[in-house]
């Protein structure tokens, strides 16, 4: 056994060479690891007693990528192309052995060999897209010469991990080896492709199959929605088109957007992104090492919005789950609900129906709290009503097993007052998910002043077992996400009360990359959502559209007007009451531009964010972005509010923010915490 560096050993199996890597947590392409490479290929095609090389990796993975911690620094070591041409340049057979992910760069150094191996567990892709780039070494020629300009267009632009099964039937492995037994398998491969004097396939030298014009036309519409803002996956597609070209021609298409991207602001926020969703895991004050809770059976009380989605999440993980409701009739309909969104994702092919009945069959119903007694965590989604989850904690504490997890839903309301009715606010926390809560991948933890360490643990490593980015905050009203929605909400409201149309707010904030405005969002959810008929008195345009029956889209009008299909048209009706209250309230109505728009509705959020920051209910700046981009559609090319505030300078923001406060008042005023860093010359990433 020879160690080539700290993180290669280079080993025999009789004429077989073993280039081992183990650079934990994921084998990422750093330095130390491309210098490894380098240097084993080197040593091991120069050994005469060597016929062919099998590239594996210890621990979790294979190369999952490049070193994303080390983009923009100063390249160190050999390079990336240089490991590459050395491996498809070897006159000795080389055989990528794949276990648990091969990812970006770590696909394209695979891609370089030639032959791959894996286990029935791998995965490959080509994730770059999500950080904002493309694969920039090589990957973008040689995946689409092994799998077709067509998968190789899905595969890019969506950045799937795909089943090493998969990757098979594609021609992507050459050949499964039986999971546990990678090793095995991929030397014995080796020895078939020395007996059977197996050619050295370099794939940079195949055909792309497919490419048609019509094929990159169609793509791009079919896809327009989807991609709509991002830069990336358009680079991407450039590649694909590349691909057809020489291979020489098609990488320098690649260098150069890559390059371009990379160098990018989208870029620099989705990687930040990336980091930011990690760095949410670290509790400052709760060790790795905290005790985690055993959570085998999990109650919900409540069936309605909420409570489905949040159950849903349990039975997706194998968890059982008993949920309860005041009345028949809206427990079977609760579990109406999620039998139906089962049987819809059934029908659209992306979940058996033997996996229905399975994930229906772990979820009982009741109408009895104490049928809660054997659950370890319990998630209370009631009415959002103090009086009612009073009522609802202070029954679950005499019914509740001891140590059982007690979690609020609520959206506002404190939980501490919460845990208050019980005897043990311990163990009672906030898991606020988003709605529909099947589908959003934000979890807001919050915790009370007396939640315990090992709660704080459970909750978080649940969020993980569910598929969730979990972030955790503290007590104030509406948390961090709905704290900052609010002030955006404010504005959109005095906005329009000042002249502005609804449809200009929307329009002006979806341009930014919001999936849609406030306005837009009232009329899908419903414009009665805490309206009270009996109570309304025409005091607010919400008030009047509600009472002429204009609720939103399900009455077919709200703000905007519907047609059969949904499709919202800005309305008149809507229009003349906006100009009818400022006549009444004696506003003189203005046209307001686009860019005081999105400052007014922006700004006050990254204002919020900073009070937030302040009174320390948020660990970091970036677990605030964190919430933005995964439960309020805050466009992940943009990084999230407080990375955009970074980005604009907080000088520049302090000063529209005064500019504002100069001419509405307090509200704009900025927070001593904005004050200070910009007076600094710094931003929300110093903070530390
Ligand atoms: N570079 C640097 N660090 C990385 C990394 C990478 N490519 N991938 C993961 N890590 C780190 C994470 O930050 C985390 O660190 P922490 O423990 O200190 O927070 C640790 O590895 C473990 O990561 P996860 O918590 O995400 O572990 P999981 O087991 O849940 O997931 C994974 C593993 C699927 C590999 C996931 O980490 C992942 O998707 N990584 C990114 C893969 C990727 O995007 N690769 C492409 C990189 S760009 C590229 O290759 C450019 C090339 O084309 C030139
Ligand atoms: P909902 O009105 O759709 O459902 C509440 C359900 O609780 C109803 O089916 C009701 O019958 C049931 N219920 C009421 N009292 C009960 C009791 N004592 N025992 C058992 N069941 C009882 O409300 P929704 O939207 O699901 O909201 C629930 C909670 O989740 C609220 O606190 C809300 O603020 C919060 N929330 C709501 C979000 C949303 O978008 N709807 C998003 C995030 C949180």
């Amino acid at each position: 056994m020879a160690a080539i560096n700290s993180v290669t050993e280079l080993t025999q199996d009789g004429d077989i060479a073993i280039v081992t890597l183990n650079s934990p947590p994921v084998n990422a392409l750093s330095a130390n690891v491309r210098d490894g490479l380098f240097e084993g290929f080197k040593a091991a095609i120069a050994d005469d007693s060597v016929k062919a090389i099998v590239l594996i990796c210890a621990g979790r993975t294979f190369i999952a990528g490049a070193d994303i911690s080390e983009f923009g620094g100063a390249s160190k070591g050999a390079s990336l192309f240089d490991v590459q041409n050395m491996m498809e340049n070897s006159p000795k057979a080389v055989i990528a052995a794949i276990h648990g992910t091969a990812l970006g760069g770590g696909l394209e150094v695979a891609l370089t060999a030639h032959y791959r191996v894996a286990v029935p567990s791998a995965k490959c892709g080509l994730p770059e897209v999500n950080l904002g780039l493309l694969p920039g070494a090589g990957g973008t020629q040689r995946l689409p010469r092994i799998v077709g300009a067509e998968k190789a267009l899905e595969m890019m632009t969506s950045g799937a991990h795909v089943p090493a099964k998969e990757c098979l039937a594609m021609g992507l492995v050459d050949s499964m080896a039986e999971e546990g037994k990678l090793l095995e398998g991929a030397v014995a491969f080796a020895r078939k492709v020395l007996d059977e004097k197996m050619p050295l396939k370099k794939v940079r030298d195949r055909d792309v199959a497919g490419g048609s014009p019509d094929v990159f036309a169609n793509f791009r519409k079919a896809n327009a929605r989807k991609f709509r803002g991002f830069m990336a996956p358009e680079a991407n597609i450039k590649c694909v088109e590349a691909s057809l070209l020489p291979f020489e021609e098609g990488l320098k298409v690649e260098r150069t957007l890559f390059m371009e991207l990379m160098t990018g602001p989208q870029s620099a926020a989705q990687r930040y992104v990336f980091f930011a969703e990690r760095a949410a895991n670290k509790i400052p004050d709760v060790p790795d090492d905290t005790e985690i809770l055993p959570v085998k059976k999990v109650g919900v009380i409540g069936a309605g919005t909420m409570g489905g989605g949040i159950a849903m999440n349990f039975l997706n993980a194998g968890l059982p789950v008993t949920i309860v409701e005041t009345k028949q009739e809206a427990l079977d309909r609760g579990l109406g609900v999620i039998r139906k969104n089962y049987e819809n994702t059934a029908a659209k092919g992306r979940l058996t129906l033997e996996a229905v009945e399975t994930r229906m069959g772990l979820l009982s119903g009741s109408l009895e709290l104490s049928d809660l007694a054997d659950c370890d965590l319990i998630i209370e989604a009631v009415f959002e009503n103090m009086d009612i989850k009073k009522d609802v904690f202070g029954k679950l504490d005499k019914i509740a097993k001891p140590g059982a997890i007690l979690a609020t839903n609520t959206s506002f309301l404190n939980v501490d007052e919460i845990a208050a009715a019980t005897s043990r606010p311990e163990s009672v926390i906030g898991l606020h998910f988003f709605s529909p809560a099947n589908v959003m991948r934000l979890l807001e933890i919050v915790r009370g002043d007396k939640t315990s360490k090992p709660v704080i643990a459970t909750s978080m490593k649940l969020g993980k077992t569910i598929g969730k980015v979990a972030v955790l905050v503290g007590v104030c009203n509406g948390f961090v996400g709905n704290r900052m929605l609010a002030m955006r909400q404010r504005q959109a409201q005095q906005l329009v009360a000042e002249g502005a149309m609804p449809w200009d707010v929307d329009r002006v904030l979806y341009d930014f990359g919001f999936p849609m405005g406030p306005f837009a969002m009232s009329d899908l959810a419903g414009l009665d959502i805490g309206w009270n008929k009996d109570a309304s008195k025409g005091e607010t345009i919400r008030d009047v559209l509600c009472e002429m029956d204009r609720r939103g889209q399900k009455t077919g009008a709200g703000y905007y007007d519907y047609d059969e299909k949904r499709n919202a048209k800005p309305s008149a009706v809507t229009e003349q009451i906006i100009r009818d209250f400022a006549a009444k309230s004696g506003v003189n109505a203005r046209d307001i531009d686009d860019a005081e728009i999105l400052e007014r509705t922006i700004l006050p959020m990254i204002n919020e964010g900073a009070k937030i920051l302040e009174e320390g209910k948020a660990i970091r700046a970036s677990d605030v972005d964190t919430v933005w981009v995964n439960g309020y559609g805050w466009p992940v090319y943009r990084g999230g509010p407080m990375h955009y505030a970074d980005s604009l300078g907080l000088a520049k923001v302090v000063e529209r923010l005064k500019a504002y406060e100069a001419q509405h008042g307090d509200f704009f005023k900025p927070s001593a915490l904005l004050e200070k860093l910009a007076a600094e010359g710094k931003g929300f990433k110093d903070l530390k």
